[in-house]
């Protein structure tokens, strides 16, 4: 890996003092620690009575590389004031999974075990993950009991649903560990895009020919998907209108998912209106065949080697058109050569007010690669940018857009 400049966005340094409470579902914590401490994070666990019938505390202590807390009248004199230490040293605290017994004990402020008491005393942000029984979850005790959590400001991440550990089917599962981590690291971001309305178009768009070939690129999404995750995480509220990739869904986005370039400009179009700013990080195909054969090219027949091609509409260019005051545009430039001039012709002829333009040809930059290097031109001024992964550099490229906004 090339060395790169700046932080990257990531829950390294964090200290997260981790409840793990009675639940089935303990052994997931398990994964989430490791996860934590393979990313650099600080992982203190703090498990109830209950949670060491369901998962030992020797293996979190060995994949958190940290002792771990259970008792409140542990009588060495350094622990006697275990949770007020605690408190005080983690930068947030995460209880996953959350039982509705722990839920009740923390709504009605109790303090009869660690990790309460704990609680009780933290002036940290709280993140709770109940997992449990359906019935369990909708009863209305835990209903008021989750309200009233949520109303001391601790961050209640709503169960996942599927087939639960007794059989059941319904909501009560941990969610998955990507929508945890991306509430944990929006929790240490600041939300200086809360409130905006952001659309984001990303991937390739597939121009098909006959029922099984298409005119495509080598676009992955991944930088489109690396804004609209660090996007969502600066607080604000996302839609992602995407062509065919394989990568999962960033946490809490909205997805719209195209295939060619005029579903992409009708999805846009329906949705532009309202957006506070768009950012077209499609590689959208600039022609589609004119024809779509409905039956299967035979190798024999002339059209296997001559396509005849039309061109499709260039969306951004559109929207530059009729762009409302107060909107904020976002194009990409892909460019081999003339980067810079080829990126002001774009912002002009687009109508745009940045334009991020990376380099196509570079081993490490451009179309299917974890990383890029882009610079980012506006009207008046040109910023390059070290190389950096794609989710550093869409930090990089809405720290820009937010001083845009404030100008
Ligand atoms: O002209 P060029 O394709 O290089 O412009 C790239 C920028 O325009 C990107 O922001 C891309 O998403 C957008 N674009 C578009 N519709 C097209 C072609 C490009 O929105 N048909």
């Amino acid at each position: 890996m090339a060395p790169q400049t700046g932080p990257e966005p990531g829950l390294q340094g964090r200290h997260i003092l981790f409840g793990v409470t009675g639940s089935i579902a303990a052994f997931k914590a398990a994964g989430w620690i490791r996860s934590l401490a393979r990313e650099e994070a600080r992982v203190t666990v703090v498990m109830t009575r209950a949670a060491k019938q369901f998962i030992s505390p020797l293996t979190l202590g060995a994949l958190s590389g940290n002792r771990v807390h259970g008792d409140m009248f542990d009588h060495h004199p350094e622990r006697i004031m275990a949770h007020i230490t605690l408190s005080r040293e983690a930068d947030c605290v995460l209880i996953a999974p959350a039982t509705a017994q722990t839920i009740a004990r923390l709504a009605h402020g109790m303090a009869d075990d660690l990790l309460s008491a704990t609680v009780l005393a933290a002036d940290r942000p709280v993140v709770i993950c109940p997992a449990m029984n359906t019935n369990m979850l909708h009863h209305p005790a835990t209903r008021d009991n989750l309200e009233r959590l949520r109303g001391f400001g601790y961050t209640v991440i709503a169960p996942a649903c599927g087939t639960l550990a007794c059989g059941d089917k319904g909501a009560g599962r941990l969610p998955e560990w990507d929508l945890v981590r991306e509430t944990l690291l929006a929790l240490f971001t600041e939300q200086d895009l809360a409130g905006r309305r952001i659309l984001i178009t990303a991937g390739p768009t597939r121009e098909p020919l006959d029922p099984v070939r298409y005119l495509s690129n080598r676009s992955s999404g991944r930088m489109g998907y690396a804004l609209a995750r660090t996007a969502r995480r600066r607080g604000a509220e996302v839609t992602l209108v995407v062509g065919p990739v394989h990568l999962d869904d960033p946490p809490g986005v909205e997805m719209v998912r195209v295939t060619t370039a005029v579903e992409m400009e009708n999805a846009v179009g329906t949705l532009a209106e309202r957006m506070d700013i768009i950012v077209g990080a499609a590689a959208v195909a600039d022609y589609r065949p004119a024809v779509c054969q409905e039956r299967k090219i035979k190798k024999t027949e002339a059209a296997s080697r001559c396509i005849e091609l039309e061109s499709n509409p260039d969306i951004m260019a559109g929207l530059g058109g009729r762009r409302r005051p107060g909107q904020l545009l976002v194009g990409f430039a892909a460019e081999s050569h003339d980067h810079e001039a080829e990126g002001r012709r774009k912002l002009v002829e687009k109508n745009l007010h940045l334009v991020v333009i990376n380099d196509i040809l570079g081993s490490r930059t451009g179309f299917d690669v974890e990383t890029n290097q882009v610079t980012l031109l506006t009207g008046d001024d040109v910023r390059r940018l070290p190389l950096l992964s794609k989710e550093a550099t869409a930090d990089r490229i809405w720290d820009r857009v937010v001083e845009l906004l404030r100008s």
